[in-house]
C-alpha cells in the first residue's frame, strides 16, 4: 500500500476480531511510530501495550467505571464546548455515526449501549496507551500527536485496525494503577488495536472530511 493510499483510507475501527496481534507485528508498527519527528528529536512518546489477562481486567474496571456513570476526570481537560463549526462537525458525525446503525435520535438506551463499548475496547484483543511526562508543555502534545498518527497509519499497513479514544482517556489513574504508573504520566490518549472486523456494521460507517477549499486560503 502506498504512503497516499494508506492515508486516505485509515478509518477509525470500533469492530475487531478475536485474532491475537503477533508481538513482533505490533513492535514493527511501534519502530515505525518511532521515526516520527519530534522537536529537537526529543521523543517524549511512552507507550504501554495491554492484551490477554491484562487486557480483559482493565476493560472490566474501566467497563464498570464507565457504567456506573463516575465522572472522568482527564489529564488533559476536555473542551466543554466548541467554536460554531466545529460544534456542527462533531454533531453531524455522531448523527452520521448513528444512522449508519439504523440507531434513532431518541434511542437513548442503545447510543449508550454504543458509547459503552468503548471501555470493552469494542472488543479489540490488545489496547494501547501514550503517555507523556508531566514536565513536557505543548511542543511535545504535538510530538505526540505525530507520533500517533505514524503508529495508526503504520498499523493500518499491516492490516490492523485502531481507534484512538477519548472516552476512555477520561479514567487516567484507573489506567495507571492496572499498569503501575506513577502520576507523573500523562495519558495523551487511549487506543483500542487488532484486526479489523470489516463484518461488523459499525466498520461500514466513513467518516466525512470538509473539502481543501474550506480549510485552506492560496496566496497566490
Ligand atoms: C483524540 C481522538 C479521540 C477520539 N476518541 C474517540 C472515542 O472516544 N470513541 C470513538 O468511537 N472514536 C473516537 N475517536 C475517533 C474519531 O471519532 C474519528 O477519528 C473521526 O470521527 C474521524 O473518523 P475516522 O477516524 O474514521 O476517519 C477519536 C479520535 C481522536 C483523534
Amino acid at each position: 500500500m502506498d504512503l497516499l493510499q494508506g492515508i486516505n483510507t485509515r478509518q477509525s475501527i470500533r469492530g475487531f476480531k478475536q485474532t491475537p496481534v503477533p508481538e513482533s507485528l505490533l513492535r514493527e508498527v511501534l519502530q515505525a511510530a518511532g521515526r516520527s519527528p519530534s522537536y529537537k528529536n526529543t521523543q517524549p512518546w511512552e507507550v504501554s501495550i495491554v492484551s490477554g489477562k491484562t487486557r480483559d481486567a482493565l476493560a472490566d474496571k474501566l467497563f464498570k467505571l464507565a457504567s456506573d456513570n463516575t465522572a472522568p476526570h482527564y489529564d488533559f481537560p476536555a473542551p466543554e464546548s466548541w467554536p460554531a463549526a466545529m460544534d456542527f462537525r462533531s454533531k453531524d458525525h455522531g448523527t452520521r455515526r448513528f444512522n449508519a446503525l439504523g440507531i434513532g435520535r431518541d434511542d437513548s438506551k442503545l447510543r449508550n449501549e454504543l458509547r459503552l463499548q468503548n471501555f470493552k475496547f469494542f472488543g479489540a484483543p490488545c489496547a494501547a496507551f501514550f503517555f507523556m511526562d508531566e514536565s513536557l508543555e505543548h511542543w511535545s502534545t504535538l510530538d505526540m500527536g505525530l507520533f500517533l498518527q505514524s503508529f495508526t497509519l503504520a498499523a493500518h499497513g499491516a492490516g490492523l485496525g485502531t481507534c484512538m479514544q477519548a472516552s476512555v482517556s477520561g479514567y487516567p489513574e484507573a489506567i495507571r494503577e492496572s499498569l503501575g504508573l506513577p502520576s507523573s504520566k500523562k495519558l495523551i490518549v487511549a487506543m483500542s488495536l487488532g484486526y479489523p472486523d470489516m463484518e461488523a456494521p459499525i466498520n461500514s460507517y466513513q467518516s466525512t472530511r470538509m473539502e481543501v477549499d474550506a480549510f485552506t486560503t492560496w496566496h497566490r
